[in-house]
């Protein structure tokens, strides 16, 4: 049973996680100055700012830490970072570094004023956060050589680089790791005007036929997230090439859409079975993110970071100390009951 939603989730069209299918896709489309950035307003003008000031200054830009759901542009946003700052961009992930040598080798090879991204940088260890604390701070290591009472400590300048973390979860960094970031930007979920900009332009480079009807209707069911809202658009671009006469219209995206069983607020099968578990096994809750994660199969931090942050956005679900309710919103959107003496679906 687990399993079975484990793979169901891998291959989820509306999920926000990256998968290798999405390589090509994203770096075509990707935006490659902050001007061709949609959407992100308040970490734009920001950014803007300290580039400005760290260029007029001849200085590197300070750490930056982006934070917020997955799919909503962290890498992209660090690749127009560095080209706006006119340096190269190293791109990396806390999983991948395993050994304090992975780390200094990064390091101690980057060119003066370079961009490292770091992904997922809550999952890196305690002992390679320890190397990184004096390259942030000082830009030098402090490498011990050797073993026992003959290990000696020396210390190595590194370039002065820029860090930007980017993490699901700031509230899992360390506070030493967080406190040497100068820069804090949380990424929000798009509007669906800011998602059918987006489309319009990527259908523009890929050279996809849509009407701007089309374009928003995409864009109102992709969850506030350009990952998804492209993705949408090529498999929707596959239903109009072969069904229809190849141009994405309001008719065309609605039909493909339901074809995959997205609704008109972009909730698949996972979402409306987690919804229903809610309301029918524990009375439209509160119910314990675990007890939850148990129920409908799927991991906690799954559920926490991938499905709540739009099912808290449009008001279906709400984080309460005593666990998840689900709103009258999402009875209503679902057809189902909020009386409970009323029957239910599956009464
Ligand atoms: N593609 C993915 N995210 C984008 C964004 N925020 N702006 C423009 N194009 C994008």
């Amino acid at each position: 049973m687990i399993e079975e939603n484990e793979m169901d989730f891998e291959n989820r069209i509306v999920s926000p996680e990256y998968n290798y299918r999405d390589e090509e896709t994203e770096l075509s489309l990707r935006p490659k100055t902050l001007d061709d950035y949609i959407g992100q307003e308040k970490a734009k003008d920001n950014l803007r700012i300290y580039i400005k000031a760290a260029l007029q200054r001849h200085e590197s830009l300070d750490h930056v830490l982006l934070y917020g759901p997955p799919g909503l542009g962290k890498t992209t946003l660090s690749g127009i970072i560095a080209h706006e700052m006119g340096v190269n961009l190293r791109v990396t992930s806390g999983p991948a570094i395993e050994k304090q040598g992975d780390l200094v080798a990064i390091l101690t090879s980057l060119n003066e004023g370079d961009v490292l991204f770091i992904d997922e940088i809550h999952r890196l260890s305690r002992n390679i956060e320890e190397i990184l604390y004096p390259a942030m701070e000082d830009f030098s290591l402090d490498i011990i050589l050797g073993k026992g009472p003959s290990a000696r400590s020396i210390r190595l300048d590194v370039p002065h680089f820029t860090l930007v973390g980017a993490t699901t979860r700031s509230g899992q960094l360390t506070a030493p790791l967080r406190d040497r970031f100068g820069v804090l930007l949380r990424l929000e979920l798009y509007s669906p005007e800011e998602l059918g900009r987006i489309i319009m332009r990527s259908a523009g480079i890929l050279q996809i036929e849509i009407d701007e009807e089309g374009a928003l209707e995409i864009a109102s069911r992709s969850r506030g997230t350009p990952r998804i809202a492209n993705r949408l658009l090529k498999r929707v671009r596959d239903i109009a090439q072969v069904e229809f006469d190849g141009v994405i219209t309001l008719e065309v995206a609605q039909k493909a859409l339901a074809r995959f069983e997205i609704d008109e607020l972009g909730l698949d099968d996972f979402d409306r079975r987690m919804l229903t578990t809610i309301i029918q096994t524990y009375n439209g809750g509160p119910v314990g993110l675990e007890t939850l994660a148990a129920a409908v199969g799927e991991e906690a931090v799954t559920i926490e970071d991938v499905y709540e942050p739009y099912l808290m956005q449009i008001g279906f679900l709400a984080r309460t100390p005593r666990g998840r309710c689900v709103t009258h919103l999402a009875y209503e959107h679902l057809g189902l009951s909020n009386n409970p003496t009323q029957p239910t679906l599956f009464d």
